[in-house]
Parts: structure tokens; C-alpha cells; sequence
């Protein structure tokens, strides 16, 4: 099942997180998916969604992260359990049980300069290509949160993962990222690259002439394969990232517009990586959720 997808964007504050975080609650909430989410960005934006400061700040002193699974991985060359860095029972919405995370911490980009320094792209690659094949029959979804530009680490999730995802503001800026993109992804071609799965137009103002213009403007290049749905500007997304003490429903954190085109995206990603599977190789199954770390 081709099912991994690194969500990126070169530009920075595109709402990439926020998609990340709602799009994962609403296939588990309304679609019964269990979806991990792998954070890969040294600013942790998404673990800081899904729990509180306190849990995030235990884990990444326990060595529980992305970070400390690739510094083993990589660096020191041991052979370690991804699943003992799974994190259970995340996220606010009560609904939304089946929403697992590997975290993210600071010292990722420390990690990053380590690689390059030691000139371990090669071993960098090989474990995150063996991660996404360990965790690809585990999970229903896997949603990769990358950071802007384009890192060592990005370039191994966009060159090992199925498919990638683009979330994209209807502006200048972010259209000029969009086509960065496209011309590194014609770099090396024969290194491999993810599938793009959707430009997801978001934060869209609904009252803005200007969203309005560009975002036709993307939908008309048939190369993004914009997804019908885009995701809307509003203060219950801005606030979806503020991570509540107490459980809530999910339309008490997605109510009216947001709850209703982050449904509508789900549903389109669904069908997007149904159709995605003309080319799938299949892979064997090894795993299952059970066995992910309590
Ligand atoms: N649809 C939206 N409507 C309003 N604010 C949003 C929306 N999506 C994201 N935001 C806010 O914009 C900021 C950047 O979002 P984030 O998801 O962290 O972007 P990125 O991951 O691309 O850097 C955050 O403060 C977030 O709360
Ligand atoms: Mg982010």
C-alpha cells in the first residue's frame, strides 16, 4: 500500500503543520485511519499540537524522538526498534484515538550538520528509506511534516516516501516556492522522487480578490493537481494549534467551515491514494500498531 506522504513546501508559515495535525484528527475521527505522523521539523511544530509542553519536553529527554532514532540509527550505527518511538494517545479531540506521532526536537538540525559533516548522506538515506518500509504496512496513513528549504533530511523523505503533498498559499511568494520545488524535483531524476499527490491551496481568505486570483491561477496548471478543496483562513485553524488541557469534540475544534473543508480534504486524499496505487509495489507485512511503543 502506497500510503507515505512528505508534506512540504520550501516556504515557511504556509499552515504545513496545521494541515498536518487536522488532516491526521479527521481520518482518525471520521474515517476510523490510523495515521502516523513523523515530525521532521527541528521546530516541533506538530508534537507541540498533539500534546502538552511538558509531555513533549519528558519525551525529548528520554531520547524519544526522531532525533535520537536517527543519531543511533545513523551516527552511531545500532540497530534500533522504530516502534519504541511511536507516541499513543495524542491529540485533543476525542474522537481522534488512532493518531500516533514520532516526535521532533531542536537538535535536529545539529543531527543534520553531523550528516553532512561525516558525509552520511548514504546511511541517511538507507534508514529512512527502511523506516518508510517498516512503517508503510503498519499504518493506514503516514504523514510526513517537513521543514522549509530543502535539508538532507527533507531531499530523503521526498525521494523515499510515495507521494508528496504541497500545501500552498494563494500568493506570490508561495507560488515562486512551488516552482523551486518543481525544479529540484527534476534534479537527479534517477535518485527517485515521491509522487505529487496534491498543491493544497491554503489559509485562503474567502473575501480576498487576490486568493481568489491565484488560487484559479494554480488550479488552471494541471501539473499542481490542485485539490478541490482548499483550506480556509480562519481563527479555528490558527487556534487547532494550540494544544487544549481537556478533551474536546471535533467540532468544538473544527467547527462550521474549517470542520467541513478539512472533511472534504480528507475525503480527497482518500480517493487520491486509492488512485495512487496503479503503480504500487507491493510490500509485505510485518508489523501492526499493536506493537508500537505504550
Ligand atoms: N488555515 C489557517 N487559518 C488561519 N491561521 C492558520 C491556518 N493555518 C495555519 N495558521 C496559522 O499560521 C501559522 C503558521 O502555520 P503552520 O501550520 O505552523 O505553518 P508551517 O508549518 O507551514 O510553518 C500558525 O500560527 C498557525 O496557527
Ligand atoms: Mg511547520
Amino acid at each position: 500500500m502506497r500510503n507515505t506522504i512528505a508534506v512540504m513546501n520550501t516556504k515557511g508559515g504556509v499552515g504545513k503543520s496545521t494541515v498536518v495535525l487536522a488532516l491526521a484528527e479527521t481520518l482518525s475521527a471520521f474515517h476510523g485511519k490510523n495515521v502516523l505522523i513523523v515530525d521532521s521539523d527541528s521546530q516541533a511544530s506538530v508534537s507541540a499540537m498533539l500534546m502538552t509542553t511538558a509531555s513533549l519536553f519528558k519525551l525529548q529527554q528520554d531520547g524519544q524522538t526522531i532525533v535520537d532514532y536517527l543519531v543511533r540509527t545513523v551516527l552511531h550505527e545500532e540497530t534500533v526498534e522504530w516502534p519504541r518511538f511511536v507516541v499513543r494517545d495524542l491529540s485533543d479531540v476525542d474522537d481522534a484515538r488512532s493518531v500516533y506521532l514520532i516526535p521532533s526536537d531542536m537538535e535536529l538540525t545539529l543531527l543534520e550538520r553531523e550528516v553532512s559533516k561525516g558525509g552520511h548522506h548514504g546511511r541517511l538515506r538507507g534508514t529512512i528509506k527502511g523506516l518508510i518500509e517498516a512503517v508503510r504496512p503498519v499504518f493506514d496513513v503516514v504523514l510526513i511534516d517537513c521543514p522549509p528549504g530543502l535539508s538532507v533530511l527533507t531531499e530523503c523523505w521526498l525521494r523515499e516516501a510515495d507521494f508528496h503533498l504541497s500545501p500552498t498559499k494563494p500568493d506570490y511568494v508561495s507560488v515562486c516556492g512551488l516552482e523551486v520545488f518543481r525544479r529540484f524535483k527534476a534534479l537527479n531524476p534517477e535518485m527517485g522522487f515521491a509522487e505529487n499527490i496534491g498543491t493544497l491551496i491554503s489559509m485562503k481568505d474567502k473575501l480576498s480578490p487576490s486568493d481568489e486570483e491565484y488560487h484559479r491561477w494554480l488550479r488552471d496548471n494541471a501539473e499542481n493537481r490542485c485539490f478541490e478543496q482548499p483550506v480556509p483562513r480562519s481563527n479555528a485553524l490558527q487556534d487547532a494549534a494550540r494544544f487544549a488541557p481537556h478533551q474536546r469534540s471535533y467540532a468544538a475544534k473544527y467547527p462550521g467551515e474549517a470542520g467541513a473543508a478539512m472533511k472534504a480534504l480528507a475525503k480527497e486524499v482518500l480517493v487520491r491514494i486509492a488512485a495512487g496505487q496503479a503503480s504500487a509495489p507491493e510490500k509485505v507485512e510485518t508489523a501492526k500498531t499493536s506493537e508500537v511503543a505504550e
